[in-house]
């Protein structure tokens, strides 16, 4: 990654829709050669962000910087260096896998003599080889997004912009999309770019945000916390985090919370975690010994209990509160 180096800048950045805000004056830098997560709960204004990065949608206040150009000034110099798989992507279901790569060639202007070549490079980075002439509709979910991937990058752009990629996949084909996301930005855009392609990507699920070297978590149209997974969890933790395996989880949390909630131990959360429970809160060394007590007067019995790193999921749920 090349920390010097920009490939996205937002300043101020801002959309209203009517008397709606759906962005409110975001700042953020995705720095080229790095996978910069875009993180927030349905609605927080991450499709606008993009849709906006990408010159589509004009911003009601502020600027964007794309590969040194003015994202909306500049919007045509910009689109043949930057690719997209957006929310919806819209690969053609009638038509088999390389049609619609030929589709999306021909789209973004490459030539009769470097679509097979360029094809061929897609259908081998996807895996997707051995299965050209299967029609789209009958791939899994996990291999279309894995054809779309390879639409959105026919042109090697230097800025791949992915909205929910992987959203409704399973978590194997899921890591399977991960691994073609850290091989494309360690390898070369093309032969002027020296690093490899910026990408930015919105997600939903917290495993994917620990693995994006630097993030952003949006929420109502800000942002509540930016830079790498590990930062993020020093800003925004206060407490430590108590990971309990108990017999009975569910009554467990119920426990905690109704001791919480009287006033009685100090906790700033107490989370369901399936079988497990987190409890966050300042000074757990000296909490442990007054939550065992509390809980095996409940008849709860603890298999495991120990002090742990904060997840993002963690952070988050503290930072949403
Ligand atoms: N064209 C529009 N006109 C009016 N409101 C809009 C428009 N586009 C988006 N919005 C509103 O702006 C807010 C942000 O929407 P956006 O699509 O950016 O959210 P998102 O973070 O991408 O959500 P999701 O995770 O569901 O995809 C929502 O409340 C949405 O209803
Ligand atoms: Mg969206």
């Amino acid at each position: 990654m090349n920390n010097k180096i920009p490939a996205v800048t937002a300043r101020g950045l801002t959309k209203y829709f009517g008397d709606f805000t759906a962005v409110n004056e975001i700042d953020f830098e995705v720095c080229r050669g790095e996978i910069f997560g875009f993180l927030g709960p349905n609605g927080s204004g991450k499709t606008t962000t993009i849709r906006m990065l990408l010159g589509l949608l004009q911003p009601s206040a502020g600027s964007i910087s794309v590969l040194g150009l003015d994202a909306h000034g500049d919007a045509a110099s910009i689109r043949p260096r930057v690719g997209y798989m957006s929310q919806r992507f819209s690969l053609y279901n009638d038509l088999t896998v390389i049609q619609n790569l030929k589709f999306y060639g021909a789209a973004y202007g490459l030539s009769e003599a470097l679509l097979p070549e360029r094809i061929q490079e897609a259908l081998q980075m996807a895996g997707l080889e051995g299965r050209e002439y299967a029609k789209t509709k009958d791939l899994s979910g996990g291999w279309r997004q894995r054809l779309a991937l390879s639409a959105a990058i026919l042109h090697r752009p230097e800025v791949l912009f992915l909205d929910e990629p992987t959203a409704g996949v399973d978590p194997i084909s899921r890591r399977a999309f991960w691994d073609l996301l850290y091989r494309l930005v360690t390898t070369p855009a093309n032969e002027e770019t020296q690093g490899g392609v910026t990408v930015f990507v919105t997600t939903h699920y917290m495993d994917e945000a620990e693995h994006c070297h630097r993030l952003a978590f949006i929420q109502r149209g800000e942002i509540i916390a930016y830079g790498s997974p590990k930062d993020i969890k020093h800003q925004k933790m206060s407490g430590q985090v108590l990971e309990i395996a108990p017999s009975n989880a569910v009554a467990a949390v119920k426990v905690l919370r109704e001791a919480r909630d009287s006033g009685k131990l100090p906790f700033d959360e107490v989370e369901l975690y399936g079988a497990l429970v987190h409890v966050v809160a300042p000074g757990m060394e000296e909490l442990q010994s007054r939550i065992t007590t509390e809980l095996r007067q409940a008849s709860i019995h603890i298999e495991q209990m120990q002090i742990i790193e904060p997840s993002l999921e963690d952070v988050f749920i503290a930072s949403m509160r």
